[in-house]
C-alpha cells in the first residue's frame, strides 16, 4: 500500500492508462480491459488492472490538476514500479491547427505551475515526452488514420484561466492544446527514469468556441484509448 493507493505491488501492472476522471479509468478497465480488478478506492480515485492483448495494463484516474496527478504518478513510479504511464485525457484547442475531436500526442508540456521551482530553482525545466512511447503512438494513429497531432501542451493550474492573452502567445508559440496534468507527469517520469505520454482529445475550443457533444466526445474517447493502449503494447 502507498499513502494514497490502497493495493499490493502486484496488483498494478508495469503500464498504466491514466485518466484525469476516475470514473473514465473504470470504463477503460470495463470496455477495454479483460478480466479487470478494482484494486483501488481510497478517495474514490479508482484503478483497475487487467490484461489488453495479452498484456498487464492498469487504469488509474489521476484526479484533476498537477498536485493531484503527482500524487498518483510518484507512487505509481516509486512504490509500484510501474514502468511506463500513458495519460488519456480531454484538453482545450488553442490553435488554428487543431479542431475539436483531434487527438494530440503532447510533444512537451509548459506551464504556469510553481511546482517545479523547488526542483530546479531559476532554471524553467522543459517537461517532455517520452520519445519511443511519442513515435509509437504516432505509427499507431497514422496506420488507424485517426486525427492525430504532435505538438506543445499547456498545463495550466487555472481551468479558469483569468488572463486568456497567455493562451494566445502560447498558440503563436506552437502550443496545440490546454489542459492540466502533462507537465507534472513529464516531470515525475524523468524523475524516475520512466516513461510517460500524454495524449489528448480536443474536448472544445478556446479560439473557436467549437464544442463536442458528449456522445462524439465518447467516440474520439474510444480512438484515443485504442492508439495509448496499442502503443504500450507494441
Ligand atoms: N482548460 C483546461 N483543461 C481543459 C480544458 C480547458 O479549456 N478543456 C479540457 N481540459
Amino acid at each position: 500500500m502507498s499513502i494514497h493507493i490502497g493495493a499490493s505491488p502486484d496488483q498494478i501492472a508495469p503500464y498504466v492508462l491514466m485518466p484525469g476522471d476516475p470514473y473514465r479509468a473504470r470504463w477503460i478497465a470495463e470496455t477495454f480491459l479483460e478480466d479487470p480488478v478494482q484494486y483501488n478506492d481510497v478517495r474514490g480515485m479508482l484503478g483497475y488492472t487487467g490484461t489488453y492483448a495479452g498484456v498487464r495494463i492498469s487504469a488509474q484516474g489521476s484526479g484533476m490538476g498537477q498536485p493531484s496527478m503527482a500524487i498518483y504518478a510518484q507512487e505509481l513510479f516509486d512504490d509500484y514500479d510501474v514502468q511506463a504511464i500513458v495519460r488519456v485525457g480531454t484538453c482545450g484547442g488553442l490553435s488554428e491547427k487543431v479542431s475539436v475531436r483531434d487527438v494530440i500526442l503532447g510533444t512537451a508540456a509548459s506551464t504556469d505551475s510553481a511546482m517545479n521551482v523547488p526542483r530546479f530553482r531559476q532554471v524553467s525545466y522543459a517537461p517532455a515526452a517520452d520519445f519511443e512511447l511519442l513515435r509509437i503512438a504516432a505509427d499507431v494513429a497514422e496506420e488507424k488514420m485517426l486525427p492525430v497531432i504532435a505538438g506543445g501542451l499547456y498545463s495550466a493550474d487555472q481551468f479558469y484561466n483569468p488572463d486568456p492573452t497567455i493562451t494566445a502567445t502560447l498558440a503563436e508559440y506552437g502550443v496545440l492544446g490546454v489542459e492540466m496534468e502533462a507537465a507534472a507527469l513529464y516531470t515525475l517520469a524523468a524523475q524516475f527514469s520512466r516513461r510517460a505520454l500524454a495524449v489528448c482529445t480536443v474536448s472544445d475550443h478556446l479560439v473557436t468556441g467549437e464544442e463536442t457533444s458528449s456522445q462524439e466526445r465518447q467516440e474520439t474517447f474510444e480512438d484515443m484509448i485504442v492508439v495509448a493502449l496499442e502503443s504500450i503494447v507494441r
